[in-house]
């Protein structure tokens, strides 16, 4: 039984296909386009479906669209609609919906999502039409709206280790809900409650990422570096808008930042210690808003897991505080947490509702495309590109990486969630301090942003206090005080690093190379950053990978078996 989750109604547009209860593959549209996000998260944009991701989910399965069994689109329409009649209700408040602009298109929105069916059969491009064009004669498929934070609680619960635990998800809104509650127990799954609109930490998050100048639903992370920075000068203020209930509900009242803390800040222009303060401020008043409703959770469930979901579950500072505060056993955040995490939770949702069985626990994101050794070979030979064919991989790329070189590594199938994590990653030795700067450079990215560092993981408890298996780089750890000399490069400025570790079975060859650096230097532990440049998409194909490796300061490239590097000038 073929499942095919769809996430589009905002961004981070993607695709998952679900085989019985297997994710066969599963990738963001934007890899594909080398559009950011694959749109804007607008209304007017809605009708634009993950065409390409779609298009790839089949490849990879060897079927068409026509094959497929159940399609889950991760956002349900309906549920904007008034119970009992046909009006519309503007799900955000009227100041929210003149602030953002979105209120007047929300007929148009509901419009396209309610269509969506008719759309993927009849808007598909021409030049992807092959895999889809029986579909208009032969499909038999079943068409199902999931609920946009049930498509995200089942992206935790279904894909997580646990067979008990309670769930959380966190984002900026849904078609109401701006977080959701449950307990999965007994291969049973029960919703214990939902904060709606307009009350949302992701949106108060949002709103001042785009009050400090950045964009708003896509570079909170960057604020959440910036908190690192800064003095809890105004957390007084922010928690007294915040107020959390006895039953895990919140309210969260208006705040005008503009008059509360001055002019907002231009994109670009120099940041000013009152930035860094607000950005302390707001990420300390998450941490303990959050922890106070983890607390709650855990009293009404007495789940001894909890797993994560939602935009918000993103925040590894965040997620490091919860695991420290041992509310719960064991904490697991799902990688894709974000919406593009959505069609993966649509598609088990409702595998897991027709089969009865729940068959796939997730312990990598290697689930998007790859590239043969042979269609390298092609590729590098069409544009008479130079290239060593290696005999040892991992040994000659941590040769190169002890030298000080800064590797492009493309290697098997690409992540799904917005981490690069050793498939197509930026990686570099995190031996000396300058290396932050001379990534940063490369990335063309703002100072203050930290580097992670990759670690054996049988290695993490030795470099990382409290280090433990942490795959998917969605957790902060403090860096041991008697290895913080040989590592720098990953050391925030508050002395922490977002780790990710490694086993052989989740990558051999990534593995191996962590290995090998560490034969050479000592250090079992590199820096790994995305492979993309300011702006673009993590790299997708042979093609992006050059691409970026020639158009960057980039010293190496290692893609496949095959080793590019450029002359000293
Ligand atoms: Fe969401």
């Amino acid at each position: 039984m073929y499942t095919l989750g769809i996430n589009a109604a905002y961004h981070d547009t993607s695709a998952c296909l679900v085989e019985d209860g297997r994710v066969v593959a599963a990738a963001e549209d934007e890899r594909f386009t080398r559009i950011k996000h694959g749109k804007r998260p607008v209304p007017f944009s809605a009708w634009e479906l993950p065409y390409h991701a779609i298009d790839y989910c089949l490849a990879e399965a060897g079927i068409e669209l026509a094959d497929v069994d159940h399609i889950a689109y991760a956002y349900d329409p309906y549920l904007l609609l008034d119970e009992g009649s046909a009006t519309i209700t503007l799900p955000l408040e009227p100041s929210a919906g003149a602030r953002s602009g979105l209120a007047p298109w929300e007929p148009l929105f509901l419009s396209y999502l309610v269509n969506a069916e008719r759309q993927l059969v009849d808007g598909v491009p021409h030049r992807l039409r092959k895999r889809f064009q029986s579909a208009k004669a032969d499909r038999h498929w079943r068409w199902h709206f999931v609920e946009h934070h049930l498509s995200h609680e089942a992206s935790a619960f279904l894909a997580s280790p646990f067979d008990e635990c309670a769930v959380m998800t966190l984002d900026g809104r849904g078609e109401r809900a701006s977080t959701s509650y449950g307990h999965f127990a007994n291969d049973d799954y029960r919703r214990l409650g939902q904060v709606t609109m307009p009350h949302s930490l992701g949106l108060l998050y949002e709103d001042v990422t785009e009050y400090l100048g950045f964009l708003r639903s896509s570079d909170e992370y960057k604020v959440m570096a910036l908190a690192s920075y800064g003095k809890p000068r105004y957390v007084d203020e922010l928690r007294h808008i915040v107020e959390v209930g006895v039953d895990g509900m919140y309210r969260i009242a208006p705040l005008n930042l503009t008059q509360r803390f001055g002019p907002a800040r231009a994109p670009g222009s120099e940041l000013e210690p009152r930035h860094f303060d607000i950005a302390h401020s707001l990420q300390h008043v998450l941490e303990e808003t959050v922890l106070e409703l983890a607390m709650w959770l855990a009293r009404t469930t007495g789940a001894p897991n909890l797993c994560l979901a939602g935009g918000v579950a993103l925040n590894c500072v965040m997620n490091g505080r919860l695991r420290a505060a041992k509310i719960f056993r064991d904490v697991w955040v799902q990688p894709a947490a974000g919406d593009a995490g959505t069609a993966l939770g649509a598609a088990l949702w409702i595998d897991w509702q027709h089969r009865g069985r729940r068959d796939y626990r997730m312990d990598h994101v290697y689930l998007g495309p790859a590239s043969t050794d042979a269609e390298i070979d092609a590729f590098i030979r069409r544009g008479k590109l130079r290239a060593r064919r290696l005999d040892d991989i991992a040994d000659e790329t941590a040769k190169l990486l002890a030298e000080d070189k800064i590797i492009g590594w493309f290697q098997g199938r690409m992540e799904f969630g917005p981490r690069a994590l050793g498939s197509r990653s930026i990686l570099a030795s995190p031996i000396r301090p300058e290396m932050q700067e001379r990534l940063n450079d490369i990335k063309d990215r703002e100072d203050f942003r930290p580097v992670a560092p990759a670690v054996i993981e049988e290695r993490a408890a030795e470099w990382f206090v409290g280090g433990r298996r942490s795959p998917f780089m969605l957790f902060v750890f403090d860096v041991a005080a008697d290895k913080a000399e040989r590592i720098p490069a990953v050391r925030h400025v508050d002395g922490t690093a977002r780790v990710q570790t490694v086993n052989r079975a989740q990558h051999p060859l990534y593995y191996d190379l962590l290995c090998a650096f560490e034969r050479r230097t000592g250090v079992p532990v590199l820096v790994n950053t995305s492979f993309n440049t300011r702006g673009e998409p993590i790299v997708c194909t042979p093609r992006d990978a050059v691409e970026c490796f020639w158009t960057s300061p980039l010293d190496a490239l290692v893609i496949g078996s095959w080793l590019l590097e450029k002359e000293a000038p």
